[in-house]
């Protein structure tokens, strides 16, 4: 099986990043040279995957754009003679093949994968969230990818997480079959730490096969009222085609305004120009705060 579409949902709000995100996209908030989204784009290519499929509304138009051409802007640069900013504007104007599709109502992440139905079709394709950032190694699309060619089966991404942060996420429950590979058995959403059946919590990161539209068109809402995304790949796991995949490398909850802040800082730091400059000025902050 060729999997190449990535499924990127974002028609969400975007609460947790108010006010900033009350006129800008939360996918578009920058981290240190481009906006979130695009890093969880190029980890999709990079991982050999094709196509996106943006799940929006009407106010994240702008999402869209930034994988266009501009060709004002590209004008303007190329009469400054800013021929590098004019080559990464066009590099990232042709990264990806572009498909919107209108979520009209929010209700929830399985159902905003639903919307995707008429895209996706009857492959096997990616989901990836963009408030997870991951970077690294062994993480990210890629290994998931890895086993679900491997095995045919659909694959969650799980990291391990402390009993106090479990509400946060999907939990799963499953065999160890060895190399952080699990065999799904189980799945809730947002447990309380007494309910949670293991540690091991979902992250953005999925590749799913394409009967789960079946189950998604029956599923009823869940937690919060929303219809999710956790709940239907319960119909997978009684299948026996559910695997969960532990994740390494870095990873960033772009909503939480620390994380967010600790992936800029995380990002200027490997910029060899910015980063004795940076250190100094951190060091002067934390001098002046202590
Ligand atoms: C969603 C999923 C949840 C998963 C999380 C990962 O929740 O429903 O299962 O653990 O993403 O970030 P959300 O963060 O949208 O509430």
């Amino acid at each position: 099986m060729q999997i190449k579409k990535a499924v990127i949902p974002v028609a969400g709000w975007g609460t947790r990043s108010l006010p900033a995100t009350k006129n800008v996209p939360k996918e578009m908030l920058p981290i240190f040279r481009k906006p979130i989204v695009q890093y969880i784009v190029e980890e999709g290519i990079g991982a050999g995957l094709t196509d996106v499929v943006f799940v929006t509304n009407q106010n994240k138009t702008i999402i869209e754009d930034h994988f266009d051409r501009n060709f004002l802007l590209e004008q303007l640069l190329e009469r400054a003679g800013k021929n590098e900013m004019l080559e990464e504007v066009r590099r990232v104007a042709g990264l990806v093949n572009v498909i919107g599709v209108r979520q009209k109502e929010q209700l929830g992440l399985g159902h905003a994968v639903l919307t995707a139905r008429e895209i996706c079709k009857n492959e096997p394709f990616a989901v990836m969230l963009g408030d997870d950032l991951l970077f690294g190694i062994n993480t990210g699309i890629g290994e998931l990818l890895d086993v679900a060619h491997a095995t045919g089966k659909a694959v969650v991404g799980v990291i391990e997480v402390p009993d106090d942060k479990v509400s946060k996420y999907g939990v799963i429950q499953g065999d160890d079959l060895g190399d952080g590979t699990y065999r799904v058995t189980s799945l809730v959403e947002k447990p309380s730490p007494e309910e949670a059946p293991s540690n091991l919590a979902i992250i953005g990161r999925y590749v799913l096969l394409p009967e789960i539209f079946d189950i998604l068109e029956g599923q009823q809402a869940g937690v919060g009222g929303e219809i999710q995304l956790t709940d239907a790949l319960q119909g997978l796991a009684d299948r026996d085609k559910l695997l969960a995949v532990k994740l390494g490398g870095q990873r960033f909850d772009a909503g939480d305004w620390v994380e967010y802040l600790t992936a800029n800082i995380y990002f200027a730091l490997q910029d060899e120009e910015l980063r004795d400059d940076l250190v100094k000025r951190l060091q002067e902050l934390l001098s002046c705060s202590s």
